[in-house]
């Protein structure tokens, strides 16, 4: 058995723990230190893809279109996001680790073929939720995986993002049918009823973590009509 090597460690800010990178051969992992566990391993990604080909479907090669990923991670994301969307689209991509930005420019880049080198992604470090405040209709969707759920799990203040207030401010930098989605380890019907209050038609498709294996995982796909 090959061991793991320790490639990086990160503080998350807000007092929100340790991360730190690993890697054994040609797989990678990301774990919070101490008993919360591992947020990201690179042999599971098809539930991280499926957030950005299913909330993105309804822009499918359109030009001009404005994307927001919240975070970055191991990059699968950012990656399908900029795989389905048209040449002239432009993906913002917002961590709040730096250092997860760093890794993604190392070796771990290669797991997602390297999608920070597309000239359609503009990184924003920091809070997704910066992107939030402007009132004003700009995105044509927002893809938010920054933790295991509706429920602050990397970082605390992560519950804010989920709060009725914020996606209400979401829904005001949204274009009229543009989708919000958000990638979640469980199905939570309270968090179903909360995105509904804020306005949006609201429905759920489950995904495996692995070419039809593996956790399901649960993706809300919430759009403004
Ligand atoms: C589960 S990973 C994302 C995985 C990603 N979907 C992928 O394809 O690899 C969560 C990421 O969100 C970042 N993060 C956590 N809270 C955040 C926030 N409020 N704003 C931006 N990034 C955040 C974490 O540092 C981590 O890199």
């Amino acid at each position: 058995m090959i061991p793991w090597t320790l490639l990086g460690t990160a503080n998350i800010p807000n007092n929100g723990g340790e991360l730190k990178l690993t890697q054994r051969d040609k797989e990678f992992s990301i774990h919070l230190k101490g008993a919360r566990g591992e947020l990201m391993n690179s042999l599971k990604r098809c539930s991280e893809r499926a957030l950005a080909d299913l909330g993105c479907a309804h822009i499918k090669g359109e030009a001009n279109t404005k994307v927001v990923v919240g975070g970055l991670g191991m990059g699968f994301t950012l990656e399908a996001a900029l795989n389905i969307t048209g040449e002239t689209s432009q993906v913002i991509v917002a961590e709040l680790v730096p250092e997860v930005v760093e890794w993604n420019k190392g070796a771990l880049g290669e797991c997602a073929g390297r999608p920070l080198n597309d000239d359609r992604t503009k990184v924003h470090l920091g809070d997704v939720a910066e992107l939030f405040t402007s009132k004003k209709p700009t995105y044509h969707a927002v893809l938010l995986d920054v933790d295991n759920g509706p429920e602050g799990f990397t970082n605390a203040s992560n519950d804010n993002l989920y709060s009725l207030r914020s996606l209400c401010a979401i829904w005001e930098t949204l274009h009229k049918g543009s989708v919000l989605a958000i990638w979640s380890a469980w199905d939570d019907p309270k968090f179903n009823g909360q995105l509904k209050k804020a306005g949006y038609k609201v429905r759920t498709e489950m995904v495996r973590a692995h070419k039809g294996k593996g956790s399901r995982h649960t993706i809300y796909l919430a759009t403004k009509p």
